[in-house]
């Protein structure tokens, strides 16, 4: 017979993994954790547990470095720098066993390297939640319908260069009109914003059961897009918006015979599952 005790431990057993984060994979987010920076500063260095703390995440490395090498040397001083100056005793404070280790310079190195993500600056978002090809994929297999994962191309987008088969729905953050209009500086078609994306969203969130704490991954072409649109998101109150780094077709190379072409990373050239048949179950959602 199965005690109560064990009843009452599945369901929320089940919940905790729902919400899982992504797994720490880089050696910056390790440390970051094990030096305990996380207390003041939030899991992820992006939703700080105290009003102190400034929000790390998303800052360039050098700034990172520069900055925290000040507090840790004692030379940078505000009224708020005691919370770290306690903790790493640092200065005048007498130095203990409760005092957290110091990080060195290849720790700190690898801790900015994580935070700033090396990314352009239009590939960052608010939240800072970035999360590559693979381990979107791998997260979906294990999480199947407890998290959701977002194509937010254009219509046009997904029906001739196809879509990742996992997808759970197309909802576009830019739409095209007729193609009667020009966009001379891009030398492209004009595109306007999707003006029911966040209604959309919203929608296909509740019918699925899932609310704003959920896990979700968005991707786009090459990982601007998602990242703006993970910003509109958190602006709306999801906390869990995850851009997918390279986007389905990734970046361009830079240099050799196939310079321009999109042959580096993301979905497609790390050889994850997609099709041109695309999912009527995602293209016509049914909320
Ligand atoms: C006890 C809470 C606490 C812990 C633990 C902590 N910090 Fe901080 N951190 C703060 C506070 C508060 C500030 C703001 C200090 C100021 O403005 O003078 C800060 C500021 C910073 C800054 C400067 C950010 C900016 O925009 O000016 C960096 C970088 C930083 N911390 C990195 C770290 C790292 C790396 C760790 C772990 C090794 C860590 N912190 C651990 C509380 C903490």
């Amino acid at each position: 017979m199965i005690s109560n005790r064990l009843i009452y431990a599945i369901p929320l057993f089940l919940c905790i993994n729902a919400y899982a984060e992504i797994a720490p994979t880089s050696p910056g987010q390790i440390l970051f954790s094990k030096l305990g920076c996380t207390n003041c500063h939030g899991q992820n260095g992006v939703h700080p547990t105290s009003k102190y703390a400034p929000v790390l995440k998303g800052k360039s490395s050098d700034y990172i470095i520069e900055k925290a090498s000040a507090i840790f040397s004692g030379k940078h001083l505000s009224n708020r720098t005691h919370f770290m100056h306690e903790q790493f005793c640092v200065g005048d404070i007498k130095k203990d066993d409760s005092c957290y280790p110091t990080p060195t310079e290849d720790e700190l190195q690898k801790i900015a390297q994580w935070l700033s993500s090396n990314l352009p600056d239009k590939n960052m978002t608010f939240q800072g939640l970035y999360v590559s090809a693979q381990d979107t994929y791998d997260k979906l297999q294990e999480l199947g319908d407890k998290a959701l994962f977002i194509d937010i191309r254009t219509r046009a987008e997904v029906a001739f260069l196809g879509m990742p088969t996992d997808v759970d729905a197309n909802i576009p953050y830019m739409v095209v009109g007729d193609f009667s209009e020009w966009n001379e500086r891009k030398q492209n078609f004009k595109f306007y914003p999707n003006s029911k994306f966040t209604l959309l969203f919203d929608k296909l969130v509740k019918s699925r059961g899932l609310n704003k704490d959920s896990l979700i991954f968005l991707i786009c072409r090459s990982g601007k897009r998602s990242a703006k649109a993970a910003k509109l998101l958190s602006a709306i109150g999801y906390h869990n918006v995850y851009s997918v780094v390279h986007g389905f077709e990734g970046d361009k190379a830079k240099e050799g015979r196939r310079r321009g072409e999109r042959i580096v990373n993301g979905w497609k050239n790390n050889g994850l599952p997609w099709s041109y048949k695309l999912n009527k179950e995602a293209m016509y959602m049914k909320i």
